[in-house]
Formats: structure tokens, sequence, C-alpha cells
């Protein structure tokens, strides 16, 4: 029975006020502040739940007297003003002993005596840069809002959990606290929203100037979270192409330290705008751990500062440098929704909180919660070079495979026939492609297959006819020179002629063909960033109003276009926030197809963002990217744990690696629900593992990292089973290859093998060996606590039918099954 019901009240809120004291309230989390006799809004606590179940039960029901016990905790818990630290500024003569410096405040703004890190930095038109905001009002709403200008956060009240304290049903709501700056007239609105299902609040603020001048706003970040502590740690994402979501962690004593994309113009792989903060101490299953993140895809600025005595600051939001914005009086500004998930069960405890808010209440459409289809990508398997014939070869194939959808990537439109033209001319090649696109896709449809195709809508070729007909279009500074990466332009986003052309020409694409799904590309970062359309005080606008751009036409076309899975792409994952992620379910997650970079890459990923919107798929070896080799089965394994597909020519696999390939398709049909939708837990560090929702299933993987003789003793250890219930553990069975033992055949062959040579090919063809079987059946106690011990591997010595077969970078994967 869920709280309202036990109550016998209306809408179960999480969002308590008691005059000027606030109490947002999730499962496990409370986020507590309230507004000082001076105006301030002083942020209290963010952490763990500061009621029981049953004192916010007694809360719900409003009555004067229990709401009493909100304005008590503050006044507990609230900082107390004795005196004026030495030379800190006592903020008016009236509020006394006030420094601001020392406060943990909701919103600092420059000039005042908080010479911490603000929020907020304006310049107004008399020069000044100091702003004075103050509380002046605050209204909860049971309907969320959403930005104009940017992606938000919603909730559509589909995601009820019922937990053992709390017991939600109803959807988030919404506190907007508005604060006003009376010397300069502007009022800034501060926008929490809450969702108590996944431990997640949201944060947003928009200034307004209503006064007659227009003010320059040189800082509006989103997030400023204050601690009142010292020590914290920053755990950030860095790398750069194909080499993505590298995990850096800094303590943070005194100082600052900080993620930022400075002017790359997109979210970035040189640093990923998640990160987290942390106490020392936490680890993967305990401590306070809390996730942060942007709904916004250009430069963005984390920093966690500390000013050395007690506290520490947390800000994020779009980049200061190289921004600045022109408010007109009667002007609006947004600031990007910020993120934040806490957890005291670590890190592992806030990424399922924050997987839960991204499949929920940022990714949405008809793919939110559809499974993804297996697909088959052309680009490592043709790269420019192919035509329909080669197409539909590698089209039947996969067909043949059980693969369920076809994806055309780069190079079937205009004189595209490598990277240094085409771009813009979003016409089909039919030299390549003689019965066009509807030819293509009806042909791959008889099939039995989807068809999708590639787009790279944000950028121009000089030499295509886009740019002949429109030079000045491309993002390039009038008579001088200017950069080209990949041998490419950007378009100029800012301009609202160019997105208009964008949404027709790429709807005239969408729609001459069956085509269902689409991945949009964006293959370099910004240079010579400049508009001929803004006047020259305006040009630190153009990256943030690029994104605005952006995001007007991704909402016009996936509006239009419900049906299509979009799939985000920035040269690999360049470009993977939850910007993109608000329009495009998935988002490719890097170039590097090595299963073994795979899987550092895809586990950086994990922290902050769900398997199913990370493209994962198995390439060909060598490795396009390393040289490396590693076996069919552990790229199968390592590409499972994402938007799973292929994309190789899978005509040259020998016959054995086909049948392979379709009993992956095969499996990975039968647990793609557990893969896509479940729960995910990162393991040791070459392990992880998803279990279903309702803890029934689950499938867990085991990476070899390096293989050593004589020392395997390894033991299926796992989290987040339901520890009453009993499984049934059994392994993935694959194939070996008996030319995996090289000359070692000749131990048992009555006749002498030559390693590789004739004889020993025959063996190989005819003769399959099959790999151990594990079959346990034990508690979920047992294997969370302690684990099953699995047979052994090879380990120089002996072999038997038992033995698990387990070389430098071979995987396995393990089902569990409930036994009912
Ligand atoms: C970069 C992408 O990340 C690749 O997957 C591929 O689509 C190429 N672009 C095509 O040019």
């Amino acid at each position: 029975m869920v709280l309202r019901d036990k109550l016998a009240i209306g809408r179960v809120t999480m969002i308590i006020r008691n005059d000027n004291v606030f109490l947002l309230q999730t499962m496990n989390t409370s986020y507590f502040m309230q507004v000082l006799p001076s105006g301030h809004v002083e942020h209290i606590h963010y952490g763990k739940s500061l009621l029981s179940a049953g004192q916010y039960g007694e809360l719900l029901k409003g009555n004067a007297e229990d709401l009493k016990i909100l304005s008590d905790m503050a006044q507990a818990m609230g900082i107390k003003h004795h005196h004026e630290g030495g030379n800190m500024i006592a903020y008016s003569v009236e509020t006394g002993p006030l420094c601001l410096e020392i406060m943990p405040l909701e919103m600092s703004s420059f000039g005042k005596g908080d010479v911490r890190e603000p929020l907020l930095e304006i310049s107004h038109s008399d020069g000044s840069r100091t702003s004075d905001f103050l509380f002046e009002k605050a209204e909860i709403f049971d309907e969320l809002s959403e930005l104009e200008t940017l992606p938000s956060s919603y909730d559509d009240g589909t995601s009820k959990t019922v937990c053992s304290a709390f017991s939600f049903d109803d959807k988030a709501q919404q506190l907007v606290i508005t604060l006003r700056d009376k010397e300069y007239n502007l009022s800034l609105d501060m926008i929490y929203k809450v969702y108590p299902e996944c431990d997640t609040i949201t944060r947003s603020a928009v200034l307004y100037n209503e006064s007659e001048n227009k003010v320059v706003i040189d800082r509006l970040l989103s997030n400023q979270l204050d601690f009142q502590r010292t020590g914290l740690q920053l755990t950030s994402f860095h790398g750069r192409w194909a080499d993505e979501m590298g995990m850096s962690q800094s303590l943070c004593t005194a100082g600052k330290v900080v993620s930022e994309e400075i002017s790359a113009g997109e979210s970035g792989s040189r640093s990923n705008p998640f990160t987290m903060v942390s106490t020392p101490d936490a680890t993967e299953d305990a401590g306070d751990v809390y996730g942060l993140n942007l709904i916004y895809s250009g430069n963005h600025y984390s920093a966690l500062s500390s000013n050395g005595t007690f506290l520490s600051r947390f800000v994020s939001g779009i980049q200061p440098t190289g921004f600045a914005w022109t408010l007109e009086p009667s002007e609006k500004f947004e600031a990007p929704e910020a993120v934040m998930a806490y957890s005291c069960k670590g890190f592992g405890g806030m990424s399922r909180a924050m997987h839960n808010f991204v499949r929920k209440h940022v990714v949405r459409g008809t793919w939110r919660d559809k499974e993804r289809p297996i697909l088959i990508n052309n680009w490592e398997a043709t790269y420019f070079n192919f035509d329909q014939s080669s197409l539909l070869k590698l089209a039947k194939e996969a067909s043949k495979a059980g693969i369920e959808l076809f994806v055309l990537d780069d190079g079937w439109f205009g004189a595209r026939n490598d990277d240094h033209a085409g771009l813009g001319d979003w016409r089909v090649n039919t030299k390549k492609l003689p019965d066009g696109l509807n030819g293509l896709a009806d042909k791959i449809n008889a099939l039995g297959l989807k068809f999708g195709l590639w787009v790279e809508p944000e950028m121009v070729n000089e030499d295509s006819d886009l740019y002949r007909e429109n030079p000045e279009w491309a993002v390039r500074i009038p008579d001088h020179p200017h950069s080209l990466g990949r041998n490419q332009m950007i378009l100029d986003f800012t301009r609202k002629e160019v997105q208009d052309y964008i949404i027709d020409s790429m709807s005239k694409v969408f729609s001459s063909a069956n085509i269902s799904y689409i991945k949009w590309d964006m293959n370099r970062v910004f240079s010579d960033s400049f508009s001929r359309e803004l006047p020259a005080e305006r040009m630190k606008e153009f990256t943030h109003r690029y994104y605005m751009g952006l995001y007007r036409v991704m909402r016009e076309l996936t509006k239009k276009f419900p049906d299509i899975l979009f799939e985000g792409c920035s040269a690999g994952g360049n470009r993977f926030d939850l910007g993109i992620l608000s329009f495009f379910p998935q988002i490719w997650g890097s170039d590097d197809t090595d299963a073994v970079c795979r899987m550092d890459i895809q586990r950086g990923y994990s922290y902050g963002y769900p398997v199913n919107t990370i493209g994962a798929h198995v390439s060909a070896v060598p490795n396009h990217q390393t040289l490396h080799t590693t076996p069919l089965e552990t790229r199968f394994s390592v590409a499972a744990f994402g938007c799973f597909g292929y994309e190789l020519n899978l005509s040259e696999l020998s016959e054995a690696e086909k049948k392979q390939v379709a009993d992956q398709v095969a499996f990975y049909k039968q647990w793609r629900s557990v893969f896509q939708f479940g729960d995910y837990y990162r393991l040791d560090k070459y392990r992880a593992m998803v279990v279903s929702k309702d803890k029934s299933l689950a499938v867990a993987l085991i990476f070899q990292k390096e293989s050593r003789p004589n020392n395997d003793y390894l033991a299926l250890q796992t989290k987040g089973l339901d520890c009453d219930k009993l499984y049934r553990i059994s392994n993935r069975q694959v194939k070996i290859n008996i030319k995996d033992f090289g000359s070692l055949i000749n131990t048992m062959a009555p006749i002498h093998v030559k390693q590789d040579g004739i004889i020993h090919g025959i063996i190989a063809r005819h003769y399959k060996m099959q790999s151990e079987k594990e079959d346990i059946t034990t508690t979920g106690s047992v294997l969370n606590s302690c684990g099953a011990r699995l047979s052994p591997a090879y380990g120089g010595t002996g072999y038997g039918e038992d033995t698990r077969m387990f070389r430098t970078n071979d995987t396995r994967l393990y089902i569990i099954a409930e036994v009912k």
C-alpha cells in the first residue's frame, strides 16, 4: 500500500514547506534549505534522508504543529552566526555578523562578500559587477515545467517505484524559488525538480531582466552544491578520440579541481560533463557519492573547490571562459538543467539511481522502453568502398544470422568517396546505389531487416554544392584563414535559415525510403567560431546559440519522425551527454571497437549512463584501431553490455564463425531485456553484471585480463541478487578451436601433427571442442556474500572436460536464473 492510501490523503508530496524552510524528499535522500532573515537561501543538507518513513508520513498530513519539526530541524542544523571572522565582510548592519563567505548557500553571486566561486556573474550597465539576489517567493508545482531553449528532464508518471521505507506513486514535483536583485531589477528562478523513485533532484536557473537596461551575463552556472567539509574527491572522465571516459580521481583539500571542456564546442571526450563528488573513503558499495551531470552538449565547466577552512563548493554549468550573453530588458536566459543523484551505497548505488533517472526522465519517445534492435553497420566492413550489391551481400549474411537492422553508414550521398567531399549534399549517389535509397531499403526490408542510415547534418565540406551555393553558412571568420577538422567545416546553426534548411533537407532524406534508424554523426570540434549574423559584442554567445539551434532541429525532427530510432555519434563518444540523450535514446560509445579497450571505456560510461544508451559493436580482428586480436566470444560479451550490433564483413567470416555469430544473436535476443533494462553492477575491475528488475534473471561477465599458469581459483561473486531466492548458474558454452592448443595437440594425437599444417587445419575444421559446463544451484545470499566457485581454468598441466580454457582476453558469460 502506498503512503497516500495509508494516510488517506491526496497527492503525496515530495516537497514539503514550512514557511521558509524547504525539504525535498526522495526515497533515500533529503535536500534541505531555509531562507535566512537576510533573504539568502542557506543550503543546510543534501544527502542521507533526514526523516524516517513515519515522520515523513506525519508531515504529509500537513498539520501546522507537525510541520514545525522542519523549522526545528533547520534551527538545529543551520549555521549559527556569532561573530565576524577577521577580515571577512559582514553582509549588512541589519543582519549583524552574517558573513556569506562561510555560509553554505544555494546561490552565490559576485561582489557581496562571498569570495568563493560564484554561480552568477553579471556586468551591469553602470559597470558594476556586484549582484545581490535575495528571496522573494517560492512556489511548489505538481506539474514540471520545461525550459524553452534547452532540453529538460520530464516525468510521464510511468516510473512508479515502491520501496520499503517510502512508497511514492506520484509524479515528480517542482519547487521554484524566486530571488530578486532589487538594486538592478533582475530576478532569478531557481527550479528544483524532485524525482523520488530514483533519488534524483535536478536544478536549473532562469535569469529575467526586469530593468530598463541591458546587462551582460558573464556566467550563469546551473548547479552550486556547498558541503560543510573539505577533503572531498572529484571523479571525472577524460580522454580523446577513440579513448573516451578514462576515470580520474582528485582529492580537493584546498584550492580547486576542475573538469571542463573549454572551447571544443561539444560536451566532449576530453572531459565528459558527468562527474562525481564523494567522500574519500567511498567504495563501489558504501560511502557518500553524488553523481552530477548537465542536460547540455556544449562547453561545460565543473569544479570542486575548498576554502581550506571547513567548506567545499561544487559548481557546474556552461563554461564561463569564452562565454558572455547580453540580456536585453524583458528578456530571460535559461541555464541548462543540472542533475544530482546521491547514494550512501557508494558509486554503485549512485550509478543505479542515475541510470534509472536517465532511462525514464531523460530518454523519451517511442524507443525509451522498447528493446533496441541488433544491427549490422557497414562502416568498418566497407568504409567508403561499397555499392548496392556489396551492401546486399552483407545484409544477406546479417539476415541469415538473425540480425534485425542494416545500417548504411557514411558515403551514400553526393560525391562522398572519401572524407574530403560531399558533406552537405544529401542526395543519394546513384552510381553506388542505382535504385536509390528507396530501392535499397526495399531490398533490405525484403531480406527481413529494417533499414537505417548515417547522416552528418551539422557539417559541410568545402568541396560540396552546399558550400559552393551558401559559403556564408559555414562557420568561419570572413577574410581570415580558417582551420578544418576531418576536412570539414561546421554549419552555422545559430542561424534560423540554416536550421530550417537542415530540418527540410533531413526531412526529405528521412522520408525518401523506409528508414527505421538514423545515426547522427558530428566529426570535428569547433575552431574559428564566428557567426555573420551576430553583432561583434555578442560573439561570445556563439556556442550556446549553436546548441539552442541544434536542439531546435533535433526537437523538430524527432517530433516529425517519432518511430525512427536515432543514435547520436560524434566521431564516437565525443558528444556523449544528457542533452543528446534527451532526443536520441542511444549514442555510439567510441570509434575504438577493440573489446579490451571497450571494457574500460564502457565501464567509464557506466558510472553515469545506462547500458542501453551506449552503442557497442563486434568488429573484425585484428582490430582496426589497435591491430589487437581478441576472440569473437570476447568481442560479443563486451558488446552485449551496450546497444548491441556488428560492424564487420560477415561474408568473410568462416562458416564456424558465422554459426557463432548466429548463436550470439540468438543468445542476445533471449537475454536482451535483462541487458538493456536490468540494473547494472560493476563487480571487480574486469567484471560486470546485469540483474532484471524483479531479480529473477541475471547475466554476469568475467574477463580474463591476463592469464597466469597454476593460478586460477575463480569464484563468481555477484551483486544485486535476491538473498532469499534460489538461483541456477550456468555459463554460455563456447566452441574451442583445437588450434588454440598449438603444438600441444601432439600430447593427444596418435600421429605427429605439424602446428598450423594441413592436418592441423583439417582436424580443426571437423572437430570442435566444447567449453566447460557449469551447473550450480545456490542461494542469492551465497552468491552475493562469497560467490560460487567455478571449474578450474587450464593452468599448464592437465586438461579435462571441466577445464575452463581461459586465455588472456577470453571472457565468459554466466547466466543466472531463479529456480521457482
Ligand atoms: C565517425 C563515426 O564515429 C564512425 O562510426 C563512422 O560513422 C564515421 N564517422 C563515418 O565517417
